[in-house]
């Protein structure tokens, strides 16, 4: 096994040829997951991945990996961070806004992401003046294409750029990368009735004709990766990342490509506002903004910036293309040995 559990306390120093050590938050999330795996990849880092329950089956999947040690973490308990902080070389941050839900406030509560991003911040400062904490990496969200159209902006976006301002205050910025990643690809997968992704069935919550930037979760681990690979350069820096630009009606020829030979036809469906508001009213507002001010990702200068640091952006075309091969194993797996009326296989509801 190349994992370890640590829980409490008790972290210790290896030995002079150590790798640098890495504490990776909420890595349990999508983002975190994409930033232990593509990070174990690379057999550089020691990797502490923050998890508030380390014996749930996703933090268990996450410490076989190599060079993983599960560490207990939770973003609103100071004493957890300052603990897993100790001793590291870098820290990847994520905050995360969502809350069980409740009706009339949906499940995003920025009071909640505020109150993590002071702790997170407050510790990495910390971790800095003990001496051993030398690159700090933010994940936070897009600015706007045009910040002059930025008002009024949702809750969970405005959290994450309050907590960008705290880490200037608190004078780390020297220190520090932000990423902005924009819309994942995985929202299409989204569980509302009627407006999942299907073979025939492109959802969105923005116009058909609006060019939407949109990026691959995973996509984010390769961005973490290759700032690591030139620290000084990325340092004291902030970046807005994508990996596509396309239309809603764009995205669904995508995927209609993909299934013509089944004789298919995918349409797009943009999810009506009003149904979004109802559900989460921050994320109806969220779409609102994208639509008024759009993203700020520069995809031009970021072509540059992923030559550079090695980074290959995932295409929508192959991650609707894996997602399809993926459906179909699990589907031919799972038929061996259920009847196919118990599967809830979306991507073949047509
Ligand atoms: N969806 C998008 O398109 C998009 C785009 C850009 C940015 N973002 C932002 O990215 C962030 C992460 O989103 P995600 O979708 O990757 O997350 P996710 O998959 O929803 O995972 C949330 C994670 O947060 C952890 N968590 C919850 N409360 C915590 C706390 N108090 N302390 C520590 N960990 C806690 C949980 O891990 P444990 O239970 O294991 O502790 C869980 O794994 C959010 O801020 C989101 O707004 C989202």
């Amino acid at each position: 096994m190349f994992s370890t559990v640590l829980e409490q306390g008790g972290i210790s120093n290896l030995d002079s040829n150590r790798k640098p050590v890495i504490a990776v938050t909420m890595a349990t999330s999508r983002q975190g997951t994409g930033v232990v795996n593509e990070l174990s990849k690379t057999n550089k880092y020691q990797i502490r991945a923050l998890t508030r329950n380390v014996k749930s089956s996703k933090a268990i999947e996450l410490g076989k990996l190599k060079n993983v040690e599960l560490v207990r973490g939770d973003l609103i308990d100071p004493e957890s961070l300052n603990r897993a902080f100790d001793g590291v070389d870098i820290i990847f941050g994520n905050t995360t806004p969502t809350k069980g839900w409740k009706i009339l406030r949906g499940s995003i509560v920025r009071s909640y992401e505020m109150e993590q991003g002071f702790n997170l911040i407050n510790q990495v400062k910390f971790a800095y003046e003990k001496g051993d904490l030398n690159h700090f990496i933010f994940s936070s969200i897009s600015k706007a294409k045009d910040p002059l159209r930025n008002e009024p902006a949702p809750g969970h976006f405005t959290s994450k750029w309050d907590i960008e301002d705290y880490i200037d205050k608190l004078d780390l910025k020297k220190i520090t990368t932000v990423l902005r990643p924009v819309s994942y690809f995985e929202n299409f997968e989204n569980k509302i009735p009627g407006y999942t992704i299907s073979k025939k069935l492109f959802p969105g919550i923005v116009g058909k004709n609006f060019k939407w930037q949109t990026i691959a979760v995973e996509d984010i681990g390769q961005w973490v990766r290759g700032v690591l690979s030139k620290p000084d350069k990325y340092k004291n820096q902030s970046i807005n990342i994508a990996g596509e630009e396309l239309t809603g009606l764009e995205m669904a020829l995508t995927l209609q490509r993909l299934v013509s030979s089944e004789g298919l036809h995918t349409k797009y469906l943009m999810i009506p506002r009003i149904a979004i508001k109802l559900l989460e009213n921050d994320i109806g507002v969220m779409a609102d903004w994208i639509e008024r001010t759009g993203y700020g990702a520069d995809m031009n200068k970021l072509k540059n910036i992923q030559k550079e640091l090695n980074i290959v952006p995932t295409s929508l075309k192959d991650w609707l293309k894996a997602k399809l091969e993926n459906k179909k194993k699990i589907r031919n797996t799972w038929s061996r040995q259920w009847k196919s009326s118990q599967l809830d296989l979306q991507w073949d509801k047509y």
